[in-house]
This record gives C-alpha cells, sequence and structure tokens, in this order.
C-alpha cells in the first residue's frame, strides 16, 4: 500500500481491540494507516518503509511470562513512535524508564494534570481534563531524555515525550470517544511530532486506486456482482472511473430484495456512475427452488447455491462476448486484518454471504477496498456521486427477505412483507432514525396467525415483527429504544394499508441471546 506520499503509520496490534480504532483514528487526522501483529520482526517493519510507528494498548502486563516485548532495536531506526497504554509501558521500559506494578489502578475516566505547559502534545488544552485510562502498572521513571508532561493520581507518568527522536506516548486511550481531546493529542504526534503531512484523503484515495487499478487491469475486462449494497457499489464506481466501459456489472434479481431496490441499482447508480449493467431476472427460478421449504438452512443453502448458478451463467455470457478475467470484489480492511491477510493473500469474501463464490475462480481479482474502513468506502462513494440511498445503506443479508419470512417463501407472502417493510423504512426515516439505528427487520411470521378485528369484521391475520436494534458492529447488538410515537405511526399504518398483517410486535430481545435475523 505504501507509495512516496502515502507511507503507512503502522499500529503494532499488542492484542488488545484497540489497534483497528487506532488505525481509523490516525487516517482520520488524513494520514495512511494499517494494522500489523506484534509478532512482526523490527526487519519486516522497516521493510514496510514505516511513516511512524504506532505501540498500541494490550491486555497484559508488561510483567506478565509471554507478554509482547518492544524490541529495542525498533528505535534505533530513526522512525517517529508514539506509545499508548500497553505500548507507552513497553517503550519506556525498552528505552530505559521504570515501569512498576503499584497496586493503584485506574479504570475508566481519571482526570489528567497537565505538566511543564504540557509540551507538544498537550499545550494549551486544558491544565485538568479527562481521560480514559485502563491499567495494571505503570511508568514511574520516564526514560532519560523524555520530558513529563501529564500525571495522574495514578500514574506519576502519564504522558512523555522527546520531541528531538521524534518519540511519545501516552498512558490514556487517546483514541476512545471518552477522552476528548485524545484525536487532537494524536494529531499532534502525527503531524508536529513526526511531522506528516495530511495527505490521505477522499479525493487522494480515489486518485491512488483508479490509479492502481488501471495499473492491474491493463486494457483487459473485469465483471462486478452487485448486490444494492454499500461495498459492491463503491468497489464497481471506482473500477467504473477506472476503466469506463470494460467493466460490466451483473445484477441478480433473486425476488428476494425490497421494495425499490432494484430500481435503485438499475436507475439511480447507473444514471450516477454511467456503468454497463446486466440484469438478470431470476426471480421464478429462486421462487421454484424456495417452494415447499420451511428451514431457515436449507433456504440459506438453495438461495446460495442458485445464485452462484445464476452469476456463474452471466459470466460464461459474459466471456463469450469478450475477454473478461477480472473479478471486482467489495473486500474492507477489517475482513483482511481479521483473516490474518496482509497485502496480496487472496482473501475472497464467502462468510455467510450470497456473493460468496466457488473456488476454482477462473479470475484475477480486484478488490479496490481492501485497505479501507466502512466510513472511508461511503466517503468514497458520495465522492464518485453515489446516490446517498445506496452510499448510507444499512446492512442487508444477502439472503434478503428469503430469511425474513418464517415459514415458506411463496410470491404473495414476499409482497406483503415488502409492502410492510416499505412502511416501516419509510417512517423511519423520516422520524431521522437512520444513524442512530443499526438496521429495523421487518419479520412476517407467515404461519402464524391470530385473531382481528378491523371494521365490523373478524380477520385472521399474520403479525409482523419489528427488529430495530443499535450495534457497532453486528457481532453484539441491543434493541433500540425507538420512539413510542414512531412505533404508533408504523403500527398502524402497517395495520391499515397491509390487509394481510393484523399485528404488530416490537422484538425486545438483545443480541445476545438472540441473533438480528429471525430466520
Ligand atoms: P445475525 O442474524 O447473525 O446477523 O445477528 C448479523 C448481521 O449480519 C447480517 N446477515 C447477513 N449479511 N449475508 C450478509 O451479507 C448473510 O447471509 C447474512 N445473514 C445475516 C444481518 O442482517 C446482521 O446485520
Amino acid at each position: 500500500m505504501a507509495d512516496s506520499s502515502n507511507r503507512p503509520v503502522l499500529v503494532i496490534d499488542f492484542g488488545a481491540q484497540y489497534a483497528q480504532l487506532i488505525a481509523r483514528r490516525v487516517r482520520e487526522a488524513q494520514v495512511y494507516s494499517e494494522v500489523v501483529p506484534h509478532t512482526a520482526s523490527v526487519a519486516e517493519l522497516l521493510d514496510k518503509d514505516p511513516a511512524a510507528i504506532v505501540l498500541s494498548g494490550g491486555p497484559s502486563s508488561v510483567y506478565e511470562p509471554g507478554a509482547p516485548q518492544v524490541d529495542p532495536k525498533l528505535f534505533d531506526a530513526g522512525v517517529p513512535v508514539f506509545g499508548i497504554c500497553y505500548g507507552f509501558q513497553a517503550m519506556a521500559g525498552a528505552l530505559g524508564g521504570t515501569v512498576e506494578h503499584t497496586g493503584t489502578r485506574e479504570y475508566g475516566r481519571t482526570e489528567l494534570g497537565v505538566r511543564q505547559g504540557g509540551g507538544l502534545l498537550h499545550d494549551e488544552l486544558p491544565d485538568t481534563h479527562p481521560v480514559w485510562m485502563s491499567h495494571g502498572d505503570c511508568v514511574t521513571k520516564a526514560p532519560d531524555g523524555f520530558t513529563v508532561t501529564a500525571t495522574s493520581d495514578g500514574a506519576p507518568v502519564a504522558a512523555f515525550e522527546d520531541p528531538e527522536r521524534r518519540f511519545a506516548g501516552v498512558q490514556y486511550h487517546p483514541e476512545v470517544g471518552h477522552s476528548p481531546h485524545g484525536q487532537e493529542v494524536l494529531r499532534r504526534f502525527l503531524h508536529e511530532i513526526a511531522g506528516l503531512r495530511p495527505q490521505w484523503t477522499t479525493s487522494s484515495i480515489v486518485d491512488e486506486q483508479v490509479a492502481r487499478i488501471r495499473e492491474q487491469v491493463g486494457d483487459g475486462k473485469a465483471i462486478c456482482g452487485l448486490s444494492g449494497g454499500v461495498d459492491s457499489a463503491v468497489a464497481a464506481a471506482l473500477v467504473q472511473r477506472a476503466i469506463g466501459d470494460r467493466l460490466t456489472c451483473v445484477f441478480v434479481d433473486h425476488g428476494l430484495l425490497r421494495a425499490g431496490e432494484r430500481a435503485q441499482v438499475e436507475r439511480d447508480f447507473v444514471a450516477a456512475t454511467g456503468v454497463n449493467l446486466v440484469t438478470v431476472d431470476a426471480r421464478e427460478r429462486f421462487l421454484t427452488a424456495l417452494a415447499g421449504v420451511t428451514d431457515p438452512e436449507q433456504k440459506r443453502k438453495i438461495i446460495g447455491r442458485e445464485f452462484i448458478r445464476v452469476f456463474e451463467q452471466a459470466e460464461r455470457d459474459l466471456k463469450a462476448e469478450g475477454d473478461y478475467r477480472f473479478l471486482v470484489q467489495g473486500t474492507l480492511y477489517p475482513d483482511v486484518v481479521e483473516s490474518g491477510g496482509g497485502a496480496g493473500a487472496a482473501n475472497i469474501k464467502s462468510h455467510h454471504n450470497v456473493g460468496g463464490l466457488p473456488e476454482d475462480l477462473q479470475f484475477t481479482l480486484v478488490e479496490p477496498l481492501r485497505a479501507l474502513f466502512k466510513d472511508e468506502v461511503r466517503r468514497v462513494g458520495t465522492e464518485l456521486g453515489l446516490p446517498e440511498t445506496i452510499v448510507q445503506r444499512q446492512p442487508f443479508p444477502g439472503p434478503g427477505l428469503g430469511i425474513r419470512i418464517i415459514g415458506e417463501v411463496t410470491a404473495e407472502r414476499l409482497e406483503i412483507l415488502r409492502k410492510a417493510d416499505a412502511i416501516a423504512r419509510e417512517e423511519l426515516t423520516a422520524a431521522g432514525l437512520d444513524r442512530q439505528i443499526w438496521q429495523c427487520p421487518v419479520v412476517l411470521l407467515a404461519d402464524v396467525r391470530s385473531v382481528g378485528v378491523q371494521g365490523d369484521g373478524r380477520t385472521y391475520g399474520h403479525p409482523v415483527v419489528l427488529r430495530p436494534v443499535s450495534s457497532e458492529d453486528a457481532m453484539t447488538a441491543d434493541w433500540t429504544r425507538l420512539p413510542y410515537e414512531v412505533l404508533e405511526r408504523i403500527s398502524t399504518r402497517i395495520t391499515n394499508e397491509v390487509a394481510e398483517v393484523n399485528r404488530v410486535v416490537l422484538d425486545v430481545t438483545s443480541k445476545p441471546p438472540g441473533t438480528i435475523e429471525w430466520e
């Protein structure tokens, strides 16, 4: 990833959950960064020609047997280094300072006292201000050459710096929102101590990726499968910007989409990008394959299998017409880091996605989002002129409404669910709640009926479930406390406008124990 303008700041991951967050914060200061494991040797780190190194926090005590250490040779390379929490202590230890287990622990919000004018990191920040701490050990003596610029009750050395050698560190976590001046402190390290220029901007990302794609694809042709989601749309738009009509996008309408989604791709995405698009209308095929199936795992298997068959047929048709050798994938940076893949490791996004591809791939992958976090992908999408409906779209499962109908999937049931779902989405958007919720599946309990009364008549209809959730990453989630007025509007409209539904119920289960989708 490194080139002359974007040499990476390497964030060394000591096993805390914070390394990716630190990398994002570095990028928010408009400096490119990558996460590397602490097992990388100094030679491997220097091979990447780093602009600076950040030692992240870690769960362990510096004294624990087997605790990851910092090789002192790292400090002889002339590369700026910033230590955070565990990384701060490991840095102090490696440079000849003292780290002790004093028995005073600090967890959570702590008052930081600025000393010695604050140095470059804390200059002109309030004399005392809150920071987020999480440590048992502490640095009691800074290494020679460092000035101590902050302390706290439990940390006699809570920040130090040696601008001459371009080294600095803090005991607290500047990357979390609970340290309100943390981003400013990180920015000062990067810009003022390390002397890096803020060059990592959305337009620089677009320029760099477009140049790379042109280099990789040459005069070849590429195919991209669109799902209607953010990642594939932005990946396709970048490749389209780079190679124009030598890209063809394939969109499979499996009939399990929500209201308006096909139009968003066929009309809005094409209008915004001018991309070549082939839509395969496979609605009948999927319905036939799903007939009589109620088991959720079996539904997923069938949908995945049919999807691959349809997509492969579309590929064969295209290959018969031209030399399509490249396949575009919207793999994101967190997938690359979590699968341990560095640059080059082919990492086909397969998990439980409908876009999962067969192993005997006859393509070279183009993955223009491999270096990017989701929020960066959205900004790139906006920069490329994609519509908000696509760029800000909430997660939606590949198997679509197929796993939100509990019971057999039929055309009629899909129509019922589509109407109810469209109403819920409309009202949530109108109430300005889209950014606050992660997603709000609407689930049709197609095999359940209950008695209702509408007008003068008795009804025997179906319930739908609203499942609004708040989450950071979908691994855990909590149910969103939606305002009663919004719930009321959704409920009234659904029962008035969707004849087959006579009850709207709210799911108030967190994850765990409940998953987000019902299936
Ligand atoms: P669960 O139901 O496991 O869902 O709590 C976690 C998140 O993943 C989404 N999801 C999927 N996304 N393909 C996808 O691309 C799938 O097959 C799939 N199944 C679940 C779900 O919507 C939630 O955001």
